[in-house]
């Protein structure tokens, strides 16, 4: 199949063009390159350097594509409670772009990048793909509505969707600036040999998913799932005291975490379910969060021989 993979150079994307490659795709890249790197494309893939939000009319009209893996987006929550402008603009009006150079040059499916953020404040634990959508901040909100965008240009024009909710994706190729998921930044600082900050007692648990696992399951979608919306994630909860262990044994030596007061806003316990990915599209999580982490960590240590 020829596939669009917008955000392709970036952590997640880049690895779903490496898992396309492999299946045997023919894969082009759509990334403005504002956070993605040429470098984290490790195979013969050409790269439109181009804005989301900017006409995509010739590109799809001269590629034809088959299907189109959208990751391109403003990824952090505090960014998006910092400027809600950009996150709006990046998000959707970058997303109805992409839906109308589809619909109008007959791309088959948009597989789309979402979030547990739409879930807002977890009422149950594990959440299904059922609870209640309110989210509590701008991007929760824009990936929400872009859900509703995929599903009314489906109604409306026939363009098929499968919407995958990510849970705490981590791995190699995460970028560890400061806004950054937790892993990569205790990557970063275990590979330093520094003490990493844990906001709050440690207690707080997230479901932390193998970027791999993530590729597998946007792969997947592309010939199952039509119509439907997926949590992806490991069903696991790992409180950050665990993960801290976890790292401890592998690249002992460190000193303790420094513990400082939780941040304003932070959920205390997210795990998501993943029985219906598994029983719709046989998708399972392959990666254990010690295999994954011991695979980052190496990935972040021949870095620095580099
Ligand atoms: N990392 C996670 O834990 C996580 C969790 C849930 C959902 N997601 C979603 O997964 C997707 C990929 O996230 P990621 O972690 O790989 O982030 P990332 O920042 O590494 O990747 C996003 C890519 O999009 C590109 N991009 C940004 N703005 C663009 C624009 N206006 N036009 C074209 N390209 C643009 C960036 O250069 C980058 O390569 C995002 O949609 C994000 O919201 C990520």
């Amino acid at each position: 199949m020829k596939v669009l993979v917008t955000g392709g150079a970036g952590f997640i994307g880049s690895h779903i063009v490496d898992e396309l490659i492999e299946c045997g795709h023919h894969v082009v890249v759509l990334d403005n390159l504002s956070v993605g790197k040429k470098g984290n494309l490790t195979r013969d893939v050409r790269i439109i350097k181009q804005d989301i939000r900017a006409d995509l009319h010739s590109l799809f009209s001269r590629e034809k594509f088959d299907i189109v893996i959208h990751q391109a987006g403003q990824v952090s929550v505090p960014n998006s409670l910092r400027d809600p402008i950009t996150d709006l603009q990046v998000n959707l009006t970058g997303l109805l772009n992409l839906l109308e150079a589809a619909r109008k040059h007959q791309v088959r499916k948009v597989i789309f990048a979402s979030t547990a953020a739409v879930y807002g404040m977890p009422i149950e634990l594990p959440i299904k793909e059922s609870h209640p959508l309110k989210p509590v901040s701008p991007y929760g909100l824009t990936k929400k509505t872009s859900e509703e965008y995929l599903r009314m240009y489906h109604d409306l024009y026939g363009i098929d969707f499968t919407i995958l909710r990510y849970a705490n994706v981590y791995g190699p190729r995460q970028s560890s600036n400061g806004e950054s998921g937790v892993v990569s930044i205790f990557t970063d600082l275990f590979s330093r040999g520094e003490s990493p900050i844990i906001y709050g007692d440690g207690s707080t648990t997230r479901d932390f998913v193998f970027v791999k696992d993530i590729a597998r399951a946007n792969v997947l979608a592309l010939q199952a799932g039509d119509g439907e919306i997926f949590n992806v994630s490991t069903g696991i909860s790992t409180s950050l005291n665990e993960l801290y262990n976890l790292f401890n044994n592998l690249l002992s030596g460190q000193g303790a975490p420094i513990y400082v007061d939780s941040r304003l806003g932070d959920i205390n316990h997210s795990v998501l379910s993943n029985s219906h990915i598994m029983d719709k599209v046989g998708w399972v999580p392959k990666t254990s969060l010690t295999d994954g982490i011991r695979e980052t960590l190496d990935w972040k240590l021949q870095l620095a021989i580099m």
